[in-house]
């Protein structure tokens, strides 16, 4: 304990620039535009590992971003520690609503972080709490204290599906090998309320497009007597939901874990206020599914949104058009046993089905993977626990989250182990919106909290 924090203490200014100079690099995986820069991203993370203490690391060539490989393996009896984490962003955009600008990163106060947050895309999910972990194994090979063998797999494209990650990972089960994968790469409940995920949602990611007419149309000519896409689509998607807000797609909810009264009531324990909740995102009630709180519908609760849908004119002015085509692009969450891909062949067949006479409807899958829970009586969680009882001065709380990393359980299937989510960002740290940050409290707090998590998991192995 004291040698980690008198280390923290003694590099703490440098452990802030390293992560500032690379929050400085857009390392965007979604857009061709910024394809070197993530490159050299990776490129970055590979000497940071080497420094750290990693006695090989490489990087490892995909058909589109490269995966950064590192190890320290120095005894075969001791167990092996998988480190997860991604170097890519999300687009900044709409970037004139950022105060500063998104890749030239600023440490500011807040209310939550009066110690101030690192301002810029990447602070929170995940560059920060990635290189946490770099910084955590500088501190334990520096200080002698690594106490098991390490990997480290860091990737490029998490934010746009890991499918070359998945490729990779199937490749190579003997290299990846390990008894335990640690990820920070999600949140917590509150800076004093510490928590562990121990659940992920599912994900499938669809695009539809309706087409009428040939051509765009004269809204007076033909208006009234032919089908109009945007008007078809929008019906079509507020159909998809009923007055309980329940989804419509026949066999959506045939394979949804329901949980036990008891497991829902453990749940509700945790610490939330729901006029806090509404008021940090501006709204004056709470929307969702009938039967369930707010906690349940963002994590237990399987749920389908429109992320983006256009079509027409949107131009200065008025234009009076029917066009010819609408679209939408569609995210359905997922809660452990719906499989993902059958859910989108369910979503696709079903959309195809309820569209009128008069449009064609297509509908492509994008990306998407399955949900995720994890035990809370597994070695791994127990050393979480024990790691974060040292550091926050008391017990985690289990969270199921709603968001997802789709690779996770693929992990399982492939590599056989559990994954361990110790995430240090806060739901108010905005991440994929403007003014993303991190607390550099947080910061610390994760570099302080990880060789505990190294030291009782390999303690319990015993
Ligand atoms: N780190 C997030 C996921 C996350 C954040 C999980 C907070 C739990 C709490 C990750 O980078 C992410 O954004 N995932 C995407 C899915 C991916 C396939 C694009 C998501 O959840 O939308
Ligand atoms: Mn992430
Ligand atoms: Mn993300």
């Amino acid at each position: 304990m004291q040698h980690i924090q008198s280390y923290i203490k003694e590099h703490k200014d440098r452990f802030l620039t390293e992560l500032i100079d690379l929050l400085k690099i857009p390392s965007v995986s979604a857009d061709p535009a910024y394809k070197d820069n993530v490159f050299q991203t990776a490129d970055v993370i590979k000497d940071s590992l080497l420094k750290a203490g990693c006695d090989h690391v490489e990087i490892c060539e995909t058909e589109g971003f490269p995966i950064v490989y590192g190890e320290k393996i120095f005894d075969k009896s001791l167990p092996t520690i998988l480190v997860y984490g991604h170097y890519d962003v999300q687009p900044a955009d709409p970037v004139e609503l950022w105060d500063s600008p998104p890749y030239e990163p600023v440490i500011k106060k807040t209310e939550i972080h009066p110690e101030g947050a690192i301002f810029a895309r990447g602070a929170c999910d995940d560059k920060g709490q990635m290189y946490m972990h770099v910084k955590a194994m500088e501190l334990m090979t520096k200080t002698n204290q690594l106490p098991c063998n390490v990997k480290f797999m860091i990737e490029g494209e998490e934010e746009v599906g890991s499918v070359n990650l998945s490729k990779f990972v199937k490749a190579n089960q003997e290299k990846l090998k390990n008894d335990v994968i640690l990820i920070s790469d999600t949140g917590m409940i509150a800076q004093d309320v510490p928590s562990i995920t121990t659940g992920l949602r599912g994900l499938s990611y669809v695009e539809v497009e309706v087409t009428g007419p040939n051509r765009d149309l004269h809204s007076g000519l033909y208006g009234g007597a032919v089908a109009n896409p945007i008007n078809i689509l929008t019906k079509m998607i507020a159909s998809l939901h009923d007055e309980n807000n329940r989804i419509t797609i026949p066999g959506f909810y045939d394979k949804v874990e329901d949980l036990s009264d008891a497991e829902r009531a453990e749940m509700a324990k945790a610490p939330f206020s729901l006029e806090d909740y509404k008021k940090s995102i501006g709204i004056d009630a709470v929307y969702g599914e009938k039967g369930y709180t707010t906690n349940e519908r963002n994590s237990i609760r399987p749920t389908l949104d429109v992320n983006g849908i256009w079509g027409g004119y949107i131009g200065e002015g008025a234009k009076t058009v029917i066009a010819s085509k609408a679209f939408a692009k569609i995210s359905m969450r997922l809660v452990p046993n719906q499989e993902w891909e059958e859910i989108t062949d369910l979503f696709k067949k079903y959309f195809e089905n309820i569209a009128p006479a008069g449009v064609k409807v297509k509908v492509t899958p994008h990306h998407g993977g399955q949900g995720y829970v994890t035990p809370i009586d597994s070695i791994g969680y127990k050393a979480a626990s024990k790691a974060y009882h040292d550091t926050f001065g008391k017990n985690p709380i289990p969270q199921r989250s709603g968001g997802s990393i789709p690779i996770v359980s693929l992990f399982e299937q492939e590599l056989k182990s559990k994954t361990i989510l110790m995430g240090f960002g806060l739901d108010s740290d905005a991440i994929h919106s403007p003014n993303e940050h991190f607390g550099v409290w947080n910061y610390f707090k994760g570099i302080e909290t990880i060789p505990l998590f190294y030291k009782y998991f390999t303690e319990l192995s015993k």
